[in-house]
Formats: structure tokens, C-alpha cells, sequence
């Protein structure tokens, strides 16, 4: 195993065309910010065509919104725009040199996808996973070649957060962590490197807050009282809106996938499941998406599980 410490910088391979697997609302945040700050081709593919098109169009929209903004000029509006495709092919994926996945949380699901792709690329190519509550040595234990493979962890909104989170698991090797890193600063974003432990460090931190939060609504402290008592903390979002941000789902697997490695620590919340499951909001918003208070479903659950 390669020291502790900065890989060595020379040893980052470039990227001349990057490939995406799953093509939802975080593969298109992150497939815009690699084809705008990469300017290569970047190929995009789902479990079918409709997804696949959505995907692709909403680069475009967020590649439109900047030119909006003035960010682009028309020329590379354009270019960029003609950059990004989509397939359901992944043996489009054969000239990739990075190819990362966006897939649904669940180990052998992505273990599915990295299985295929190492078919599908060359030895040299780099795979790496965006997830956010699974153990990158966990998948990469399937791999042929887990030396290529590597935690990318991008935050929401991806066009907004600084950093990235790069995951050195067990068997990632020099080159690889170091074209992580170069290919981070490509992006512009500040990465650090973590090791392979539930939620790296940020999201550590945040199950915590947002865990804590949640338990304190489900044992009977009303909601407001929450933000407000958290308010000199300066958080850019109470916990619930944070929670909405990143999608229910995704923080209800985020709490429980603490709580079950370690129960004394972390909480996780019966109720924040089931809103997940059900598909709820915590947020009630006007027509223009402003904040007009809590939903219904969110103010029932206040103190409806065991005071623990
Ligand atoms: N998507 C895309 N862009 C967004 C956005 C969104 N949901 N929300 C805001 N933005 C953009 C705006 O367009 C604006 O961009 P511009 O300067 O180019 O016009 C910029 O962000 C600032 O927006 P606003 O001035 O409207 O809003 P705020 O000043 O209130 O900031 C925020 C918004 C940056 C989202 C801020 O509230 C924040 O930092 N929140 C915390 C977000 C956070 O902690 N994310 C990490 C979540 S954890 C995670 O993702 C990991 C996962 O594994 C769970």
C-alpha cells in the first residue's frame, strides 16, 4: 500500500472522454460540470431510453442556464452542448478513460455496474463511484481491478459545493488517487482525500446534526423550535431543508447506514423512513418555491416515537 499523504501529482492520467452511469438529477449536475470544465466528450447511460434522454436534456438546460447567465459564450454553448450524449449501450463506454456512476444506493447494484464496465474499458481506464453511505472497498471486492477504482463524492447542488470528497480505499493505487485528485481540481472544486469509513467525514457530521435533529422532532420538539434554537449556528439551511435538498431517501440511508454500524452514536428515524418510502415532503412551498412552512405530513410526526 502506497504511504499516507498528496499521491504524486506527475503520476494523474488524462481524461479524454468521461463516462456516466445513471443519468438522474445528481449524474446530470456532475455530467454538466465535467463537460464544462473538461471540455471532452461525455457519454451518459441508464437502465433505459427515456431516462437516458431526460438525462441528457437536462445538460443541456443547466449548459442553457449558464450561457443565460453569461457564464458561456455561444460558441462554447454549443460545443459543449454537442459534447454530451446519451446511450443505452454501455459498450459506447469502451474509449472512456473515467468513468463514474450515480446508480441507487445498494452495494450489488453498483457492483453490477463496475462488473460490466471493466469489461467494457481498458485496463488503464479509472472507475469510480459517487456513493455517499457505501463502503467503496465493499464494491470494489467484486472488481478484477480494484487498484483503478476510487471514491469521487460529490455534494448538492454539485454546481455550488466546493469540494470533493476523494475516497482512497484499501486497494486504489498512486495513479489512480492522483488523477482523482487532478481530475477535482479540473472541475474546480477543493478535494480531500478520505479513508473508506461510513460516511467519510462529511457525511459523518452531517448524520449527526441531521440524525440528531430528526430525533428531536420525533420525541416531541416542535419543528420550529429546532431551527430557531439552531439558528446562531449559521447553517446555509436548517437540517430539514438540507434533508429535502438531498432527497429523503438519500438522507433516511444516510442516518441508517450510521445507526447500524454504530447504534450508541447515531440515531436513525422510523418516521423520516417512512416519509421517504411515501414519497413526502418536509417543505411547503408557494408557486415560486419559496418557503411557506412545514407540510402536514412533517408537523404530524412531531413526539411519535419513543422518548429514548
Ligand atoms: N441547484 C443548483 N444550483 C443552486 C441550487 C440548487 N438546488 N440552489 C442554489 N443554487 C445556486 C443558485 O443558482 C446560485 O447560483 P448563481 O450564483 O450562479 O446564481 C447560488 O447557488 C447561490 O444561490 P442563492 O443565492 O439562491 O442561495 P443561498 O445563498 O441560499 O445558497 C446554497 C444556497 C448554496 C444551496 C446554500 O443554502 C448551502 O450551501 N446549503 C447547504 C448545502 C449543503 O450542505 N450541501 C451538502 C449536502 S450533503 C450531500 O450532498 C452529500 C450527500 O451524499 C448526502
Amino acid at each position: 500500500k502506497r504511504p499516507a499523504g498528496a499521491p504524486d501529482k506527475s503520476l494523474a492520467r488524462k481524461i479524454s472522454k468521461v463516462g456516466i452511469v445513471g443519468a438522474g438529477l445528481m449524474a446530470t449536475q456532475f455530467a454538466t460540470l465535467f463537460v464544462r470544465r473538461l471540455k471532452v466528450p461525455v457519454i451518459m447511460t441508464d437502465i433505459d431510453q427515456d431516462r437516458v434522454d431526460r438525462g441528457v436534456a437536462g445538460v443541456h438546460a443547466e449548459l442553457d442556464k449558464l450561457a443565460a447567465k453569461g457564464r458561456l459564450d455561444a460558441d462554447n454553448h454549443n460545443r459543449l452542448k454537442a459534447l454530451v450524449t446519451g446511450t443505452t449501450d454501455r459498450s459506447q463506454f469502451a474509449d472512456c478513460d473515467w468513468a463514474i456512476e450515480a446508480v441507487f444506493e445498494e452495494v450489488k447494484v453498483k457492483q453490477d455496474v463496475f462488473t460490466d464496465l471493466e469489461k467494457i474499458v481498458s485496463e488503464d481506464a479509472i472507475l469510480a463511484t459517487n456513493t455517499s453511505s457505501l463502503s467503496v472497498d465493499e464494491i470494489a471486492s467484486v472488481l478484477q481491478r480494484p487498484e483503478r477504482f476510487v471514491g469521487f463524492h460529490f455534494f448538492n447542488p454539485v454546481a455550488v459545493m466546493p469540494l470533493i470528497e476523494v475516497v482512497n480505499a484499501t486497494k486504489t493505487d498512486e495513479e489512480t488517487l492522483a488523477t482523482a485528485m487532478a481530475v477535482a481540481k479540473n472541475l474546480k472544486k477543493s478535494a480531500v482525500i478520505t479513508r473508506d469509513r461510513p460516511g467519510f467525514v462529511v457525511n459523518r457530521v452531517l448524520a449527526k446534526i441531521l440524525g440528531e435533529a430528526m430525533h428531536a422532532v420525533d420525541t416531541g420538539t416542535p419543528i420550529d423550535v429546532v431551527d430557531t434554537a439552531l439558528e446562531p449556528l449559521g447553517l446555509p439551511m436548517t437540517p430539514f431543508e438540507l434533508l429535502e435538498l438531498v432527497g429523503l431517501k438519500v438522507g433516511a440511508h444516510v442516518l441508517e447506514s450510521h445507526h447500524a454500524p454504530f447504534p450508541e452514536r447515531f440515531f436513525e428515524s422510523k418516521n423520516l423512513d417512512q416519509l421517504a418510502d411515501a414519497g413526502a415532503k418536509l417543505i411547503e412551498r408557494d408557486g415560486k418555491g419559496q418557503k411557506k412552512g412545514y407540510t402536514k405530513e412533517f408537523k404530524k410526526i412531531v413526539g411519535t416515537e419513543a422518548n429514548t
